[in-house]
């Protein structure tokens, strides 16, 4: 596989570009191919056969399109997907979990909190490392009924947005957590509204610095990393919409490509 070969995102939508913000920061001459299923947002509601087949179609679509390494940038696709897809390609396919190790070694009021789909909250693989981690601590999980198509719709900073924020929030602080996971890649973009709706002491954790990490550590491992230095090739693509994609990455628009693609 060549160095210069794109590394593939996908997600269920445009969630997972706040972990190809962190990929491409760390790793600002990779070129990337990202895929939003937006037509199939949410993914926290399928069962879990739909969300493989999901999965499958999109890292396929992805290695068509000569991806040399495929982060499934969803933690419903990962928690329900990620055993099929790296047994059954012959590439790297890295992950992202809610990080509950972190949030278990560092809290001080034993209470922690997360946020995530029905899908990542049910699956075996979150069950899996939540006792691992966690198992003798308060750990509140609230599935975040209704925040991906609120967050698909670019509706961040609406009043419905908040109101339900609250609502959310409320059992984890009515027992005193001091770190709240964020289980899905859609989540960063809500911290502004957590931070002020959220007593201070609260930290709020995400995956997408760790993810990318992993994906630098993996290209270096299989000789993939890119070291040609170039300006890179950043591609999107969604299968619905494009308004909101456009407006996450506002910041690089003028070095991104975004396209409609039937996937
Ligand atoms: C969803 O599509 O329901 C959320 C995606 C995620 O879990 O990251």
């Amino acid at each position: 596989m060549n160095k210069e070969a794109p590394i593939g995102i996908f997600d269920s939508g445009v969630g997972g570009t706040s972990i190809w913000k962190e990929i491409h920061a760390l790793l600002p001459f990779e070129n990337t191919i990202y895929l939003a299923d937006s037509r199939n947002a949410p993914y926290g509601y399928k069962s879990a056969q739909e969300i493989l087949q999901l999965s499958i179609k999109n890292t396929e679509q992805l290695l068509k399109m000569g991806c040399k390494i495929i982060v499934v940038a969803c933690n419903t696709a990962t928690t329900n997907a990620i055993d099929y897809l790296r047994k059954n390609y012959n590439v790297q396919i890295i992950g992202i979990e809610p990080a509950i190790k972190p949030a278990a070694l560092q809290t001080t009021t034993k209470s922690i909190g997360i946020l995530a789909t029905k899908g990542t909250l049910s699956s075996a693989l979150f069950h899996k490392t939540s006792q691992a981690f966690a198992k003798d601590l308060k750990v509140v999980e609230v599935i975040g009924e209704g925040l991906v198509p609120l967050i698909e719709k670019g509706a961040l900073k609406s009043p419905q947005m908040t109101a339900l924020l609250q609502k959310l929030l409320a059992p984890m602080i009515a027992v005193n957590i001091d770190h709240l996971v964020l289980g899905c890649s859609h989540y960063p973009y809500l911290i502004p509204q957590l931070v002020k709706l959220l007593p201070k002491s609260v930290k709020i954790i995400d995956s997408g610095g760790a993810v990318a990490r992993h994906t630098q550590r993996l290209l270096i491992e299989n000789k993939l990393l890119n070291t040609s230095e170039t300006e890179p090739c950043l591609e999107f693509f969604s299968n619905s919409k494009t308004d909101t994609l456009a407006l996450l990455l506002n910041l690089y628009k003028n070095k991104i490509n975004i396209t409609n693609l039937n996937f």
